[in-house]
């Protein structure tokens, strides 16, 4: 079976979506592995990093969009009959082995779930609300996930910032996630604050199907080449190395590299559209990196 492995921070803007999507293209790419990379942001930047607007547009006038997975659990009936299957598109970029579940800039309406699971608390007479909301988070996304899980040597979840109920449940079917991180102290505040949520995910699960995702490691990102920032930014990664240890804190960083920042334009990841700069060759270490970790 492969590995189901989340990117996430409280923190926004750190660099979780270029880290899921160049790191999918190397697996797919250097290391021939089946790659799935599934967009749980409304701001779609995982699926507009992999695939132009107007293709975009067009499929989600078809409704062949994440939401339509989850219309079909929440307001079952109504939804699309289209399978998982019909929603992922193949070979993104041209390339073999990359897949992309597109993500939509509607995803779900929180009072339609509150109804929903009230309903479902009042059908089976369960009087602890939390209960029955902690087993529709644990439960979502592997459901949605279950029918495609073994054609995947990898499945890359892309989080939203802040901890919502996707973000939630991504974490609690994956096997492993990472922490991109800016050396700044907001960012690591970012880390901290999602590993006390993830503390407590794993609490409030404990006495039904526990909740097993590890930390692969924190990466961090966009590191400017000014040398003045680089002492600092050295004390930030200590403190970071000091409080998780240096085991968990990968080697390979991510710099400040344009390339990185307009690969979107050509709906590519860097590691593909410019793959000698200095941003992609840190992709591909730090690829090879996280490979050996596992
Ligand atoms: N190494 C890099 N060099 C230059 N620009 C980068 C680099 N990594 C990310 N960026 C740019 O920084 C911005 C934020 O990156 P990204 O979208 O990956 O962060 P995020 O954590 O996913 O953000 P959000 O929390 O909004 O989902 C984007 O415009 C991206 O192109
Ligand atoms: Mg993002």
């Amino acid at each position: 079976m492969g590995h189901v492995i989340a990117t996430a921070n409280m923190k926004g803007g750190v660099g979780k979506t270029t880290l899921s999507v160049n790191l999918a293209t190397c697996l797919a790419k250097n290391h021939g592995q089946r790659v799935l990379v599934l967009d749980l942001d409304t701001q779609i930047s995982a699926t507009l990093s992999l695939m132009s607007p107007v293709d975009f547009a067009s499929r989600r006038k078809k409704r062949k969009t994440f939401r339509h997975l989850i219309d079909q659990i929440i307001t079952p009936g109504d939804a699309a009959d289209f399978t998982i299957q019909d929603i992922i598109q193949r070979e993104v970029c041209k390339l073999p082995g990359l897949n992309l579940l597109p993500g939509d800039i509607d995803l779900y309406d929180e009072f339609v779930v509150s109804e929903l699971l009230h309903q479902q608390a009042l059908n089976v007479g369960e009087k602890d609300f939390e209960t029955i909301w902690n087993r529709f988070e644990r439960i979502l996304l592997g459901k949605i996930l279950e029918p495609i899980r073994n054609d995947y040597d990898f499945i890359i979840l892309d989080c939203a910032p802040g901890y919502n109920l996707l973000t939630r449940s991504a974490l609690a079917t994956s096997d492993y996630y990472i922490l991109p991180a800016k050396p700044e102290p907001l960012s690591v505040v970012g880390i901290q604050l999602l590993e006390r949520r993830i503390a407590q995910l794993k609490d409030s699960h404990e006495h039904e199907q526990k909740i097993e995702t590890k930390m692969l490691g924190i990466v961090f990102t966009m590191l400017s080449n000014n040398l003045l920032n680089g002492r600092y930014y050295k004390q930030v990664i200590h403190r970071v190395d000091q409080d998780y240890g240096k085991e968990k804190v990968c080697q390979n960083q991510i710099p400040i590299d344009v390339n990185v920042a307009k690969a979107v334009d050509s709906f590519m990841p860097a590691v593909l559209n410019s793959p000698n700069s200095a941003g992609s060759r840190a992709f591909v270490a730090l690829t090879q990196e996280l490979l050996q970790k596992l």
